[in-house]
């Protein structure tokens, strides 16, 4: 297969077809992934919790990301690599560029960050500098001593909030959204009037494309899972052919359904 490209991306949404995503923090599970055909790897900040042990991401620090962005990459060749801007590593432009381009250097192709209006000048300084951005919006778990985990855009006015940053943060540059734990109609909302790719995690099937942490489709974390978390090992002989079943569920639509979303 050939690198998957931002175009590719963009063609993808415009004809349909649904974009199959998944976390990835070393260069044996880059492997697999790229085997069987995962659209897009993310090093997500979540190696706090499914790495590191933390309760949050919040401990998650740029040498971290750099470290586990250098370990996936090395095991990919076709999926989109994207890297997560951990907690508080962007307080000003300068130090964004800065660490947004340690992340592109250690081999990813994008990086996302957490967002709010706050962010909206980040974002541009990024895009100015020609650094593919996702914006993630929603549930952001960096922010779980001032939001708690819970589902975002429940009521109309913080739907409409939702859906004016979302449109501005395209405006100042990003080239795809992530929207977690937001209810699906609202997602399909902000998916219909997004001109760029939108990957959803708990946000419905009306979104883009899908995206879960690898270690939670995997069924490994003993204890209650997320609602939007199928555990694609369950019905699978091993870990290769668990990663295939989600891509094709992915794919066919079969992957998320009614219960896995908010309303
Ligand atoms: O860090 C992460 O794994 C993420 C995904 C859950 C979207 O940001
Ligand atoms: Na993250």
């Amino acid at each position: 297969r050939k690198p998957v490209s931002l175009r590719r991306l963009a063609k993808m949404k415009a004809e349909g077809e649904k974009i199959a995503c998944l976390t990835v923090y070393d260069a044996t599970f880059a492997r697999v992934q790229d085997a069987v055909g995962v659209d897009l790897a993310l090093v997500g900040d979540s190696l706090g919790n499914v790495i590191q042990g933390h309760g949050t991401t919040v401990p998650v620090t740029m040498e971290d990301m750099v470290y586990h962005t250098r370990c996936a990459a090395a095991g990919l060749q076709s999926p989109l690599l994207v890297a997560d801007l951990p907690f508080a590593s962007c307080p000003g432009p300068e130090q964004a560029i800065h660490n947004a381009a340690r992340l592109m250097r250690a081999g990813a192709a994008m990086v996302k960050l957490e967002t709010s209006r706050a962010q909206i000048e980040i974002v541009t300084a990024l895009a100015g500098q020609g650094i593919p951005v996702c914006a993630h919006l929603g549930l952001l778990p960096q922010l779980v001593h001032k939001q708690g985990f819970r589902v975002q855009g429940r009521d109309e006015a913080a739907a409409r909030e939702l859906l004016e940053t979302a449109r501005a943060l395209v405006e100042a540059g990003a080239d795809q959204l992530l929207l977690e734990c937001v209810p699906r109609e609202l997602a399909a909302d902000i998916t219909q009037a997004a001109p760029v790719p939108v990957i959803g995690i708990g946000a419905g099937a009306g979104v883009d494309g899908q995206i879960l942490v690898l270690h939670d489709m995997l069924g490994i974390p003993p204890g209650k899972k997320p609602r939007f978390v199928h555990d694609f090992m369950a019905d699978a002989g091993d870990i290769p052919a668990a990663i295939a079943a989600y891509v094709e569920a992915v794919k066919s639509g079969r992957y998320p359904q009614p219960e896995h979303g908010f309303d």
